[in-house]
């Protein structure tokens, strides 16, 4: 129960990674804001929470949406998580609408979202944890399309200068890098609705089981964890860094001399007798 008698925020509540740092946050104690523009899903989410967990409409992309969470929640803990795909330009064909659009979602959001929670946790006194959702994508190419990447690359450097900022006042600003978790953020950017969703993340849960050294797929649950252990008071001697939850994805191939990994070496080792 590390949260017993906090209040928190988690933007992009109403799915995936966001949901079950929701729901982890509420199992330890806490008193959960959701902020999502998908409304369903974030009303739902708050009608079977037996009032631990509130619904508020925020479009992340709207700095006084997020004012007005950040006001109404008044939190200890805020997770800035909210984010999608973004454009899938590369660089020499993307739109500078579509450039700034990928950044105001995932990046500005992020900014604007330790902005209005931080003075309030200054006021308060007590200190605060942030946490921020970056990626894989932010420590090397090959994890998703450019914008989306150096987007998240910004959130990695923002946590550090916020952490810098903030730890003068004991405000803690830390994020995790998922890996390839399955959640619907790959079937919403493809524009994939209804029964079709089950059945293709189905498909993908199938290909994230293999896509990293550890054989099974990435779960939501297994952000949440981290999150909320940045988020504690486990982690109050942790800031302005990050947490790799990838599986190992990030740790790169086996080296050369494994058998198991065909390469110069092994063909070599007949020669060596
Ligand atoms: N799933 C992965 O493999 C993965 C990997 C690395 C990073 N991430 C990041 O994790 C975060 C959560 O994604 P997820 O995988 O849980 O996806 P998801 O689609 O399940 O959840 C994302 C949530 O954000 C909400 N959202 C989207 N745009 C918003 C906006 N403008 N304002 C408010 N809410 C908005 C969506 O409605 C949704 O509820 C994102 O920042 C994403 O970039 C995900």
């Amino acid at each position: 129960m590390r949260f017993t008698g906090k209040r928190a925020v988690v933007t992009g509540g109403a799915s995936g990674i966001g949901k079950a740092t929701a729901l982890r946050l509420v199992s330890e104690g806490a008193e959960v804001w959701i902020g999502d523009i998908d409304e369903n899903g974030g009303r739902e989410l708050a009608a079977t929470s037996n009032e631990r967990i509130h619904f508020l409409r925020t479009d992340v992309t709207q700095a006084a949406d997020i004012e007005a969470l950040m006001t109404t929640a008044d939190a200890h803990v805020v997770f800035n998580n909210a984010g999608a795909g973004g454009s899938r330009s590369p660089i020499h064909e993307i739109s500078p609408e579509d450039w700034d659009r990928t950044q105001s979602l995932l990046l500005r959001s992020v900014a604007l979202g330790i902005r209005y929670a931080a003075p309030l946790m200054i006021a308060r006194g007590e200190g605060g944890a942030i946490v921020n959702t970056a990626s894989i994508a932010a420590l090397q190419a090959g994890a998703a399309p450019t914008a989306y990447s150096v987007a998240k690359a910004g959130v990695l450097h923002l946590t550090t200068m916020a952490a810098a900022d903030l730890s003068q006042f004991d405000i803690r600003v830390n994020a995790v890098c998922p890996g390839f978790i399955t959640t619907n953020i790959f079937t919403s950017a493809l524009g994939i609705a209804g029964d079709k969703c089950a059945v293709a993340n189905g498909a993908i849960g199938q290909i994230a089981a293999k896509a990293q050294p550890l054989q099974r797929a990435g779960r939501a649950e297994d952000i949440a964890a981290a999150a909320a252990y940045l988020a504690s008071d486990d982690a109050g001697f942790v800031t302005g860094t990050h947490i790799t939850v990838d599986g190992g994805m990030t740790i790169g191939p086996r080296h050369g001399w494994d058998p198991a990994t065909p390469s110069l070496f092994t063909a070599l080792e007949a020669f060596a007798a």
